[in-house]
């Protein structure tokens, strides 16, 4: 009889990332436990073979979390929140912290030795100023602390056909009258597309010799705000005039904006941003372990995002008149 295909639990995995490693990974044989709060977030995903979905409110609780990752042989941790919200269970340190604790724990009850988080570029700035940041690497050192078969991965911005960064630029430049007011204008970081990522993680799977081994995932140039919301608007055929917010401003707009239920931009938001833009300058010589480590070339952000975003203008498949990194103004 053939041993059965190898179990790995995904918790987080009703997310952007989530959705697209699992689908990879059904795909190549491997059984996929995702873990989620709400069985709704990962209706989609029932389509899946070998998908099975474990969904309860408090299902990274102690009281639940051991159950959660029985029977596996590799844990994938892609929990991850840009905002708190009201309520101990939707601060940082929970979310990010206190769930990692408890995922390591039930790990090592469990026998499981195969241990990968999804971190954030960032982590290891001297004292990081946001609280995002802070509590991914509290969350980090848990990990790097930890006697199981370890990787961490930090990866920049992801883009891809359903994320939360692509999309959300364009739904705000199609509500944008003509002109289009960006906070934090000259953050950089270095997009990454989806795929590399899954690819990355799929590596680590497969060669648990890459293990106790943090990677640095970043994509290979480095873009501005401006001009990452300029390529976007020229890709979508939905030209504004790009006016960058002084700092201040945009300091102001996090401070105000986070006091909606669902905010869009938050100050945490705006020094995780601030942050990035010190992250690039020293990015460039810390690219020691990364996808060059992973025998991964990563893919360059304007022929993808341009593949992405066809379906989102409204007419021609031409990638005409986009701006390469370093041009700003009228998009
Ligand atoms: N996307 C990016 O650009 C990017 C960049 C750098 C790092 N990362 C990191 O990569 C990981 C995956 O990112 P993603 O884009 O897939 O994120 P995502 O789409 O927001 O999904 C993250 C998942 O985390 C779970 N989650 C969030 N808050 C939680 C809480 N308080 N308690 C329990 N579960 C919670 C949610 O699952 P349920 O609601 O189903 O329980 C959600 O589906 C995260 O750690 C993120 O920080 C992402």
């Amino acid at each position: 009889m053939s041993k059965p295909a190898p179990l790995i639990v995904l918790a987080g995995g009703s997310g952007f990332v989530g959705r697209h490693l699992a689908a990879r990974l059904t795909a190549g044989g491997y059984r996929i436990r995702i873990l989620t709060r709400d069985s709704a977030r990962v209706r989609n995903l029932r389509v899946l073979p070998t998908l099975e979905i474990l969904a309860h409110p408090a299902i990274y609780h102690p009281g639940l979390i051991a159950q959660a990752v029985s029977g596996a042989q590799i844990l994938i941790n892609l929990v991850g929140a840009l905002h708190e919200g009201r309520g101990h269970d939707r601060q940082f340190e929970w979310t990010h912290v206190g769930i990692t604790r408890n995922l390591l724990a039930a790990a090592a009850g469990s026998g499981i030795r195969h241990y990968i988080q999804v971190s954030a570029l960032g982590t290891d700035a001297p004292q990081p100023t946001s609280r995002y940041l802070a509590s991914k690497a509290r969350a980090e050192a848990l990990v790097q602390s930890s006697a199981l078969d370890w990787a961490l991965v930090r990866p920049s911005v992801i883009y891809g056909p359903d994320d939360d960064f692509l999309m959300r630029f364009v739904e705000l430049l199609r509500f944008a009258p003509g002109v289009f007011p960006l906070t934090c204008p000259d953050s950089k970081f270095a997009p990454v597309d989806i795929d590399d990522v899954v690819k990355a993680l799929l590596t680590l799977i497969d060669q648990p010799s890459q293990n106790r081994i943090t990677y640095r995932l970043d994509g290979p140039e480095t873009w501005t705000l401006r001009e990452t919301v300029n390529a976007v608007a020229n890709l979508i055929q939905a030209p504004r005039l790009i006016v960058g917010l002084p700092d201040w401003i945009s300091w102001l707009m996090g401070a105000l904006l986070e006091r909606l239920p669902h905010p869009p931009f938050t100050l945490d938001n705006y020094r995780t941003l601030k942050a990035q833009e010190v992250l690039c300058s020293y990015g460039q010589v810390a690219r020691t372990h990364g996808f060059e480590a992973l025998g991964i070339v990563p893919h360059l952000f304007l022929n993808r995002a341009s593949m992405y975003l066809r379906g989102s203008r409204p007419v021609g498949p031409g990638t005409e008149g986009v701006v390469a990194p370093g041009t700003t103004g009228l998009a």
